[in-house]
């Protein structure tokens, strides 16, 4: 295990040449598994935008310099993340599939309204919620070798994307404590954010494999159990952890490898701030 400061922000623009056409099973043999995170992909190109502006009404009522730029670094992480998402769904053919289409437009409606009709508050415990889930999915991903498992340029992408979650994953948690710190209602929020998202995960997927049903005839059994192993194992134990009390993302420990990937995207990458 290694720690890494919390202050450790790197914005890294990249350019992953994502091809016309990508194979949507991308972690191999599994429909399953490729699907899940492909309706979390889906969701992303609206939910990420609704994070930057969350935090950017945020920023109006923090007078702390220091969590200021933090929260500045974590916008220009995030506007980078939804861009080469969406292209990756492109590439994915994802919005061709016309229940996606139509669930896409159902995930753009609901983030709109939280911008417009919830409060900062809400808006804030969300981003949380969704925050605590990703660095939680960011450490199932390297302790359970995922990225070794995915075709190489989806692994990538993916990787990149979760360095850079576990990179920012202290301050949508320190903007909500800094302006509400009601810990009740931020639990209470994030586990509706938890519910909302995997509903859509599921949703999409549900229709993906409805759309490739040719894609489960080959599929490893086996690989279905992998998953909710992986799930069960170095997933939920963490995301759990953020409704504890005295939970607190700086003390994630940071999985092996992940210091060195940092390193690595931040020499990849075509521009750094
Ligand atoms: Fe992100
Ligand atoms: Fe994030």
């Amino acid at each position: 295990m290694n720690t890494l400061p919390s202050s450790d922000i790197t914005v890294r623009r990249m350019d992953f040449a994502i091809p016309p056409t990508l194979d949507p099973v991308f972690v191999r043999g599994c429909p399953e598994e490729s699907f899940v995170y492909l309706g979390l992909s889906l969701v992303l190109p609206h939910l990420e935008p609704y994070l930057i502006r969350t935090m950017q009404a945020a920023l109006r009522q923090i007078e702390d310099p220091l969590l200021a730029a933090r929260v500045k670094q974590f916008c220009a992480q995030e506007g980078q993340h939804h861009r080469q998402h969406t292209a990756l769904n492109q590439a994915l053919g994802l919005l061709d599939i016309p229940a996606l289409a139509s669930l896409d437009a159902e995930i753009a409606a609901d983030y709109r309204r939280f911008s417009e009709e919830e409060s900062l508050q809400f808006n804030a415990a969300y981003a949380e919620g969704f925050e605590a889930a990703t660095a939680a999915l960011g450490v199932m991903a390297f302790k359970s070798a995922l990225f070794d498992q995915m075709e190489p340029l989806s692994a990538d992408l993916w990787r990149w994307h979760t360095v850079e979650e576990l990179e920012h994953r202290t301050v949508a948690f320190d903007v909500y404590e800094r302006l509400f710190g009601d810990r009740r209602y931020r639990l209470k929020t994030a586990l509706f954010a938890h519910k909302h998202l995997t509903g859509f995960a599921v949703r999409a997927a549900k229709a993906l494999l409805a759309a490739h049903p040719q894609r489960l005839a080959g599929a490893h059994p086996w690989r279905r159990w992998a998953f909710a192993v992986r799930l069960g194992r170095h997933f939920l134990p963490r995301l759990l952890d953020s409704y504890l009390p005295g939970y607190d993302p700086r003390a994630i420990p940071l999985p092996d490898g992940f210091s060195a990937q940092a390193r690595r995207y931040t020499q990849l990458a075509v521009r750094t701030s």
